[in-house]
């Protein structure tokens, strides 16, 4: 047990893995001894956002925003970092010491009663359709049979019964559970009268497990034909967030790693009867359409990203297949090209694509749930083998319209939509592939269409972001040159000791308030921590509350990597080198500041002579100073 709570912040760093953390929010590649990604703090076009796991920290380059993992999660979710500390030593079963565990755990309890009521009455509805003990069980199992689902389907999906009834579940679970609990968990509804109704009746239950196989929500179908909604889902609550989970990726996530792919598809039964099928791989969202935080939750999952469309053919299905794959794209823009042709037999090399997007869309115009139904599993997978990807669905779909363009002018309203498709193609000759293909479609001349894609890439260039960054890149040469020499006693496995390091620094002063605030923080801490791991894992925890230090102390981390594996004659070559630096830039803002006292000064001024004889003797002496070193 931790005796004390800095005990108890170390056991839970220890215990973190800062790519596992960082992946949950940012979808990571590994290059190097890095991670890089988008970061989501800033809008990054380009991935600016570094992790450096041997180091615990992560960086944006760009915006600049730095920590540990702690900071990201404190950051990314809005907590505090009490909470959060329990919250983590609850997840790791650590103890937390008395001093901080006071009226915590309120909120955590809800939770666990409000997953333990799902459980139960998950249970209850999945008792009642199989062991038949409803008045609707007979009439629900008729219908699954006839969708093809049997008692074994019934079974690994844990699917079950609501009755017509109005209080069939309340009066089961009102004898173990609060009122507020179940409403909470969304199973009851407050009724007009005062009481309390069962939320979900005369349906279909699915219930919905979450990454770890916990029953958090349920989606249930009408049982009758004029019955509405046809789908009736939790909303979200304390142990359910729709846009964050996907329905089927518990009994599938083994699948789509093994497969180092996964298939979206739109509805809980297309999920079903493919997993039914043997067709393991595949997920879908809850009732709302595919988000940003889905698709990060499927990387997590699959390496290559490889991802499957597979919605309705129909219009709606079309739009979402469009929409989903645009998300995707947004997720892991900047990470690579999407890949566009199959070159296996030329690079092994998975990770070197942002993601693969392909659509699978059987002729037949049916969904996944009936197309596996009818025509079978073995049918799927060929269509699954042969999917196209998505530019080349994509391209497909526009053109087959080309017939109702005639005109020049209409061609040209009509070729607006394909130009940012061929503009999305980062590979010349595969772009000008494509291009040939469109202008032989619509017998137009190359070259027009060439100029199309300039006129709309130009017209999109991130122009603001440039500048910005120029001129946050132009720091004071002499607070950089401070940082770097701070950072000399952040680099792991050095020759010398910190007290050696301290005497090679001599008394240079630091003239930056935070510099000066870490340096002491770092002599006071020396005396007391056995190497630089755990010199930093001390001033994360002493700046926790002060996150500008946090940030410059990240900084100071990531510049200590170039004195990393520096002979120790280099090493203190580099570190007098600095020390010049520092000294030289001094010198020269001294003598600017004096040029501009001497300017400064009128010449009707009686003491005027004798001031300049002075400020020229300094800028002489300066001078010479500057030029030795
Ligand atoms: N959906 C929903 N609410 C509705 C309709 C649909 O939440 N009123 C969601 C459900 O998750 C459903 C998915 O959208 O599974 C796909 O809808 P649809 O194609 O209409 O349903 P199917 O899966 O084809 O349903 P079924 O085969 O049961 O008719
Ligand atoms: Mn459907």
């Amino acid at each position: 047990m931790a005796s004390t709570w800095d005990e108890l912040i170390q056991q839970i760093k220890e215990r973190l893995d800062i790519v596992e953390v960082i992946s949950e929010q940012v979808v990571l590649k590994k290059r190097g001894n890095n991670y890089w990604g988008l970061c989501p703090f800033h809008k990054d076009k380009n991935p600016s956002f570094c992790v450096t796991p041997h180091l615990g920290i992560y960086k944006c380059f760009s915006c600049g925003e730095a920590g540990d993992a702690l900071k990201f999660i404190m950051k990314t979710r809005n907590i505090e970092f009490k909470d959060l500390i329990i919250e983590l030593a609850d997840r790791f079963g650590l103890e937390v010491p008395h001093s901080h565990s006071q009226n915590s755990s309120s909120t955590k309890e809800v939770k666990e009663q409000m997953l333990a009521a799902s459980m139960v009455a998950a249970e209850y509805y999945h008792d009642l359709l199989l062991r038949q003990k409803d008045t609707n069980s007979e009439i629900a199992l008729k219908y699954l049979t006839q969708r093809g689902i049997g008692s074994d389907i019934i079974k690994k999906f844990h699917l079950g019964i609501a009755p017509k009834a109005y209080t069939t579940l309340y009066d089961e679970l009102r004898k173990d559970f609060s009122n507020d609990v179940l409403e909470k968990a969304g199973l009851v509804l407050k009724s007009e009268k005062g009481g309390y109704i069962d939320r979900f009746r005369n349906r279909i239950i699915i219930p919905i497990q979450n990454e770890n196989g916990d029953y958090v929500a349920f989606g249930a179908r009408a049982l009758e034909k004029d019955q509405t909604p046809k789908y009736l889902n939790s909303s979200d609550s304390l142990i359910y967030n729709k846009s964050k989970l996907l329905y089927g990726l518990y009994t599938a996530k083994e699948s789509i790693r093994k497969e180092d792919s996964v298939i979206l598809m739109e509805g809980y039964f297309d999920v079903i009867s493919s997993q039914a099928h043997g067709i393991e791989n595949c997920v879908a969202a809850c009732g709302t359409s595919l988000t940003a935080d889905h698709v990060k939750l499927l990387s997590r999952y699959t390496k290559s990203r490889k991802i499957y469309l597979s919605f309705d053919t129909d219009s709606a299905g079309q739009k979402a297949t469009s929409r989903g794959a645009e998300i995707i794209k947004e997720v892991f823009k900047g990470l690579g090209d999407i890949k566009q042709f199959d070159e296996s037999y030329l690079s092994s090399d998975k990770d070197k694509y942002a993601c693969e997007i392909r659509v699978i869309a059987p002729p037949e115009g049916k969904d996944p749930d009936e197309f596996v139904r009818s025509a079978g599993a073995d049918a799927y997978k060929m269509y699954m083998e042969s999917a196209p990807l998505f530019i080349d669905f994509q391209l497909k779909s526009i053109l087959k319209n080309k017939d109702n363009y005639k005109t020049p002018q209409e061609k040209a309203v009509f070729i607006k939509q394909i130009i940012p498709i061929l503009a999305e193609i980062g590979n010349k000759i595969i772009r000008s592939g494509y291009i040939d293909i469109v202008a032989q479609t619509l017998n137009i001349d190359k070259s027009a269409i060439q100029a199309e894609i300039r006129t709309f890439e130009r017209a999109n260039l991130p122009q603001t972001e440039r500048i910005v960054k120029n001129v946050t890149k132009k720091t004071s040469i002499l607070q950089k040159a401070q940082k770097n020499l701070l950072s000399v006693f952040l680099v792991p496995d050095s020759h010398f000791t910190f007290t050696q390091i301290n005497e090679m620094i001599g008394d240079i002063k630091f003239d930056d308030e935070i510099l000066i605030n870490v340096k002491s923080t770092i002599d006071k801490l020396i005396c007391t921590v056995n190497n630089v791991k755990e010199l930093i894992e001390h001033l994360y925890t002493e700046y926790i509350d002060n996150p500008q230090a946090q940030t410059v102390l990240t900084e100071l981390i990531s510049m200590s990597e170039v004195y990393r594996g520096l002979s120790e004659e280099d090493f203190q070559n580099v570190i007098q080198e600095t020390i010049d630096k520092i000294n030289r830039c001094r010198q020269i803002k001294e003598a600017e500041h004096i040029k501009n006292l001497y300017k400064g000064i009128k010449d009707d001024d009686p003491e005027a002579l004798k001031i300049q004889i002075q400020l020229r003797d300094k800028i002489k002496k300066n001078r010479q100073k500057t030029e030795k070193i």
